[in-house]
C-alpha cells in the first residue's frame, strides 16, 4: 500500500510505504495476526496502526490477570488479541462482552455538528438500523480456532457483574459511544492489575465525540501512570 500525493508548496508526501516497514515486510507476528482473520473486516491505515499497536500491547502484557474485550463486532480485534495470547503461551481466558446486536442507543454526547464529520454521524442520527451488528454464532465461527474465549452477550454493563471479582491484565474497549465507554472504564480500571493496560479504539475521532468525553472525564479523576494517544486515532493507558 503506497499512496503519494502532492501537498501545498509542491512537496510529495508518501503516506504509507507499508511494505517497507519491518513489522510488515517480514510478515512479523502482529501483521500476520491482522491478515489471518477468517471473517470480513474493514481496512485502513488508521485501523492498521491501532491493530498493530493492540497486538504489540497484548503480547507485551506481563502482569498476571485476565484479558478482556468490550465490543468485538465480527471478531477481528479479538482474533488479534487471542493470537498474541497463544503466541506468548498465555493461559488466561479472554472475556468478550458485546450485545451481538450492534451499538446501543445514541445519546446527545455522541452527536456533533463538526462539518468534518462523516456519514457515520448521519447514521447515528438516523438510528434506523443496527450499526456494527454481528451475531454470536458468526463471531464464534470466525474465532473457532481460539479455545480460551468466553462470551458474555448482553448490553454493557449488564454482564460485568458476572466477573466482578476478577483481576484484569489487558482490556480492549471498542464500543464507540459515550455510555458504554464510561461504564467500561468505571468497571475495568479499578480491577486492572498495576502495570495492566487498556487500549481504547475510538479516541480522537471526530465521528465518535462520546468516546473522548467519557475517557477525558474518567482520566480527570483517575490519572494513570501513562496515557498515549496514537497517531490517526486510538489511545492506550498503563495503570
Ligand atoms: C466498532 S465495533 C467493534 C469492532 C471490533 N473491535 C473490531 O476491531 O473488529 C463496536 C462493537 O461494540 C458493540 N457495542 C456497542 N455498544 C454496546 C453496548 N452498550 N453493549 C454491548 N455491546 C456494545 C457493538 O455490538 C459492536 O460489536
Amino acid at each position: 500500500m503506497t499512496t503519494s500525493y502532492t501537498i501545498e508548496g509542491g512537496n510529495v508526501i508518501n503516506t504509507a510505504l507499508w511494505e517497507r516497514y519491518v513489522p510488515t515486510a517480514d510478515n512479523a507476528v502482529d501483521w500476520k495476526a491482522y491478515t489471518s482473520f477468517r471473517g470480513r473486516h474493514n481496512d485502513s491505515l488508521g485501523k492498521r496502526i491501532r491493530m498493530l499497536n493492540l497486538a504489540q500491547l497484548a503480547r507485551q502484557t506481563y502482569v498476571p490477570g485476565i484479558f478482556a474485550e468490550c465490543g468485538c463486532f465480527r471478531g477481528h480485534s479479538t482474533h488479534i488479541i487471542a493470537t498474541m495470547m497463544r503466541l506468548t503461551g498465555r493461559k488466561d481466558p479472554l472475556y468478550v462482552f458485546d450485545s451481538f446486536q450492534g451499538l446501543s442507543p445514541v445519546q446527545p454526547e455522541d452527536l456533533t455538528d463538526d462539518p468534518r464529520a462523516s456519514s457515520i454521524q448521519d447514521a447515528l442520527r438516523a438510528a434506523d438500523r443496527p450499526l456494527f451488528a454481528a451475531s454470536l454464532d458468526d463471531v464464534k465461527t470466525n474465532l473457532a480456532e481460539h479455545t480460551n474465549i468466553q462470551y458474555f452477550p448482553g448490553w454493557i454493563p449488564e454482564r460485568f457483574a458476572d466477573v466482578a471479582d476478577e483481576t484484569f491484565a489487558f482490556v480492549h474497549i471498542d464500543v464507540d459511544l459515550y455510555a458504554p465507554m464510561r461504564d467500561c472504564l468505571a468497571f475495568f480500571y479499578p480491577r486492572l492489575a498495576k502495570g495492566g493496560m487498556i487500549q481504547i479504539d475510538d479516541y480522537n475521532f471526530i465521528d465518535w465525540p462520546g468516546c473522548n468525553k467519557a475517557v477525558n472525564e474518567f482520566l480527570a479523576d483517575n490519572p494513570p501512570t501513562l496515557f498515549v494517544q496514537l497517531p490517526l486515532g486510538g489511545a492506550f493507558l498503563v495503570k
